[in-house]
Parts: C-alpha cells; structure tokens; sequence
C-alpha cells in the first residue's frame, strides 16, 4: 500500500484533550502506512463571507495544508450533542469561496471519544453530515464513537494505553488506510477510463 499523507483535525483546542491525545496515539501508529500529522484550527479567525476576497492569512495556510493531503481524520469531543464550534468554523473556511472548497473528494473518516457513555455520537455524526454533503468520501465501518475514554486511558507519555481502546483504534487506522488506497485507486482508474 502507497503511504498516504493525512491531517488530523482535532476538534477540542485543550492541551490535555482525550481527543487529542487519541489523535497522537494514531500518530504514533507505525504499521498503516499513514503519515499522520495535527493541523492546527485554534489561530482561525471566525468565518465571515465578508473576508473571502481579502482572506487572512491563517485561512490560507490552512487551506494549504489541507490541500496537499491525501484524506483527513476528524478527532473530536462533542459539546452540547453536536460538534464544537471551533471545528464547525474549521470546516465552513476550508469550504469557500463556492466551489473552491478544499475538502472536495477528499477520503475522511470520523472519531469521537467522550468519557460519557455513548462516545461523542452525536458530534460524529454532526460531522458526517457537513462532510457528506462537502463531496467526502467517509469511511463508515469501522465507526469510532469512543465511549467512558479519560485520562486513565493513556499512559504517562500520553499515549493510549494497551487493550481494546487501542486496539479498536489500531483497528479504524488500518481500515482508513485501506478506505484512502481504495478512494485514490477509483479516482486514477476513473481519469484513466475517461482519458480513454
Ligand atoms: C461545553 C461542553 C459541552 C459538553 N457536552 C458534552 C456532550 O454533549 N456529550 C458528551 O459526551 N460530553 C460532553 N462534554 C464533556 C466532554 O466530552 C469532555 O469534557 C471531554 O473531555 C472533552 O473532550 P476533550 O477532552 O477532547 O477536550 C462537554 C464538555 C464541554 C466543555
């Protein structure tokens, strides 16, 4: 399998996140051929449709960002039984101007951890729906809603610790890597088909 650059979007901005910790644990993974990096969301200036022409500057690094990716991994709490704003406004800037939006085609897939019990579902799904409807490709098995996840779950270097956490994690990490070679393998078969 071809290694696949992602970025990971975390969706709490909190030094000691679960969220972010989880999205360093796949970081840290090695056997996926995924190259995992966090792309910052904390510095963007809130969407106004008003600074699409003039943009700052922190909407265009990181539409840059995520425009040389290969897919994108969504880690995110959920807040008030959908997703955080920070991640909302993430997803709006990356989305315009109208028809220029980075996250087209791009393969996404979705994990949410909460130490509640139904794992941050509904903020999940929140997420699925922007990105349904912004032309991704969403992984859809194995679904990542991390449920009862706190600071017990991580070891002192703040990685997640051994047993089934990490394994369902190790498991999602490969299956998106498996969903990533899969969507760009249809897209260049695709191109070729069309080109004749
Ligand atoms: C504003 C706010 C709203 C929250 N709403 C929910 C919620 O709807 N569902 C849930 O499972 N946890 C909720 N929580 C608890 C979070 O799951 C918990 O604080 C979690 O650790 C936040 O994720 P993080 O550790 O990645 O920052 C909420 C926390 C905050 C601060």
């Amino acid at each position: 399998m071809p290694v696949h650059k992602i970025a990971i979007i975390v969706g709490s901005l909190r030094e000691g996140s679960i969220n972010r910790k989880i999205a360093r644990s796949i970081c840290a993974l090695k056997d996926d051929n995924l190259d995992c990096s966090i792309v910052e969301i904390g510095d963007l200036p809130l969407f106004n449709q008003d600074l699409e022409q003039n943009p700052p500057e922190q909407w265009v690094r990181f539409k840059e960002k995520i425009a040389a990716v290969d897919g994108i991994l969504f880690c995110t709490p959920e807040y008030n039984r959908g997703m955080p704003g920070v991640l909302k406004n993430a997803i709006d800037v990356g989305s315009r101007p109208y028809g220029r939006s980075v996250w087209d085609r791009k393969p996404a897939a979705i994990v949410s951890a909460s130490p509640g019990t139904i794992g941050g579902a509904l903020a999940n799904h929140q997420v699925r729906q922007s990105c349904v409807f912004l032309n991704m490709p969403v992984m859809q098995q194995p679904e990542a809603y991390l449920g009862h996840v706190n600071d017990e779950s991580f070891d002192e270097n703040g990685k997640l610790k051994e047993g089934p956490l990490l394994g369902l994690v190790e498991k999602l990490a490969h299956a998106f890597a498996e969903w990533v070679t899969t969507i760009h393998e249809a897209r260049a078969h695709l191109e070729r088909t069309a080109r004749g």
